[in-house]
């Protein structure tokens, strides 16, 4: 059987930039910036990005394309014949296998909150959001409402799962070369709305000047975290699809474009939608942003302001696509997961995928209803309040992903060798100009960033 895979280089950027990019960047990115200081926050994840983000996306493309394996198949043939300390690596396969698991169907269910805002902005007159009170009141009572919630997941399951049907080149490939160009061009347009708002001029300030004030070390714990959501890392997803990369592409440039893509689109929206909410409620409501922010505030904004019922339907189309494609690619992950391990064939793996979502996602939607009282982690101080949703969050993105980074990077520096896996990096006659900047990252800044995200998810450093 032909092994699956992408057809070009431009295909491969595409839909690995079609992963990167997500809710991490739209819904995530911007009410972390608003919230860690904004400038100082921006400064503070550039720095990280072109660092400790690239040293890692890198790793895992580059693993992916040297075995073909997803990860668990990746890390155990990179470790054969290492002895116990290969045998104690090859476990890091099954942590970058779970977490995909785990963050997909929660994704799903805020995949299915976007579709619900997409509807709404076609069927309903949005005019009496501009007020707090109706705004955030419509949001609690969608989201513990028993059926709707559910209904609008199912959507967006069905929508991710037929793209993964149709595989790598003809499904998930084309797909990201249609949505990722129409998404830059949505999100450019937003932008130029939103910087057009009177009184946006504050929210631009707040957003670019760096205030130095406003530094702390939660600063750098916080935009670590978002890296990782961010570029789909330590999710399995880089090394899944750097399996399909061919041999003949250069890694090195693809990698870049994908963390130009990725970081363009967070810049961006953070450009849209913080201007966008200091011109509506200053700089304290900025400060005061949290998750709720695309889907209470952000109605609010365009409620309020001329031609905002067109701008809103295009602003949630574009986070349904940004979305969209970023669960495909943990779909895909997980069925690639399966096909390998259970032997099976695309059908017969989405299949179980499909199932795992499903029982998940619907105990996630629970959580705001029927299982409402439900805290898993409620026996851990500071976890009382935590519902489902944020339960899986905190495991996968504080928890497991850092430690599924930690293996990749020993597996790199101390299985297979920096010299050795370098060399396999780079592509004969082509420059590496950073791969300083990746050898240094790898060996003295990675691990004790990853330990700073472990340390703080246990609350030791509070
Ligand atoms: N990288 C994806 C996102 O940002 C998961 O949403």
């Amino acid at each position: 059987m032909k092994k699956e895979g992408f057809s070009s280089q431009i295909g491969f950027i595409l839909a690995a930039a079609g992963s990167a990019v997500g809710l991490g960047n739209i819904w995530r990115f911007p009410y972390l910036a608003a919230k860690y200081g904004g400038g100082i926050f921006l400064v503070t994840y550039f720095i990280l990005m072109l660092t400790f983000g690239y040293a890692l996306l890198i790793s895992e493309n580059n693993i992916g394309r040297m075995t073909g394996k997803s990860p668990v198949g990746a890390f155990r043939d990179l470790c054969r014949g290492r002895g116990f300390f290969g045998k104690i690596i090859s476990g890091g396969g099954w942590v970058n296998a779970i977490v995909p698991m785990i963050i997909l169907p929660y994704y799903c269910v805020i995949g299915g909150w976007v579709t619900k805002y997409v509807s709404i902005m076609f069927s309903t007159d949005i005019s009496n959001f501009n007020n707090q009170a109706v705004s955030g009141a419509y949001f609690v009572d969608f989201i513990t409402s028993p059926a709707e919630p559910l209904i609008y997941f199912l959507v967006f399951v069905i929508i991710s799962a037929l793209v993964v049907c149709f595989g790598v080149e003809k499904g998930i490939e084309r797909f990201s070369k249609i949505l990722m160009p129409v998404l830059i061009l949505m999100i450019i347009g937003i932008c130029i709305y939103c910087l057009f708002l009177p009184g946006a001029g504050a929210g631009v300030k707040y957003y670019l000047y760096p205030d130095f004030s406003k530094f702390s070390y939660m600063t750098v714990v916080e935009a670590m975290g978002q890296l990782f959501f961010s570029l789909s890392i330590a999710m399995g997803i880089m090394i899944t699809y750097g399996s399909y990369m061919r041999r003949e592409d250069n890694l090195v440039a693809s990698v870049n474009h994908v963390e130009l893509f990725d970081t363009g689109v967070s810049f961006l929206a953070g450009l849209m939608i913080i201007p966008a909410v200091v011109a509506f409620g200053g700089e304290s409501a900025a400060g005061s942003a949290g998750p709720g922010l695309i889907f209470v505030v952000m109605p609010q904004v365009f409620a309020s302001f001329p031609g905002g019922q067109i701008f809103g339907a295009v602003f949630f189309i574009l986070v349904l696509f940004a979305a969209a494609t970023s669960a495909v690619s943990l779909l895909e992950t997980n069925v690639h997961s399966v096909m390998q391990e259970l032997k099976l064939n695309r059908i017969q793996a989405l299949a179980i995928c499909l199932v795992e979502v499903f029982i998940i996602g619907v105990v996630t939607v629970m959580g705001y209803n029927i299982l409402s009282n439900v805290h898993p982690l409620a026996f851990i101080n500071g976890f009382e309040g935590k519902d489902i949703l944020d339960t899986l969050d905190f495991i996968s993105n504080s928890v497991l992903m850092p430690i599924g980074a930690i293996f990749t990077t020993l597996l790199v520096v101390a299985v297979i060798g920096l010299k050795k896996f370098c060399d396999e990096i780079r592509t004969p006659d082509k420059p590496w100009y950073r791969e300083w900047v990746y050898r240094f990252c790898m060996v003295f800044i990675v691990i004790p960033c990853l330990l700073i995200v472990l340390l703080n998810a246990t609350g030791i450093l509070h």
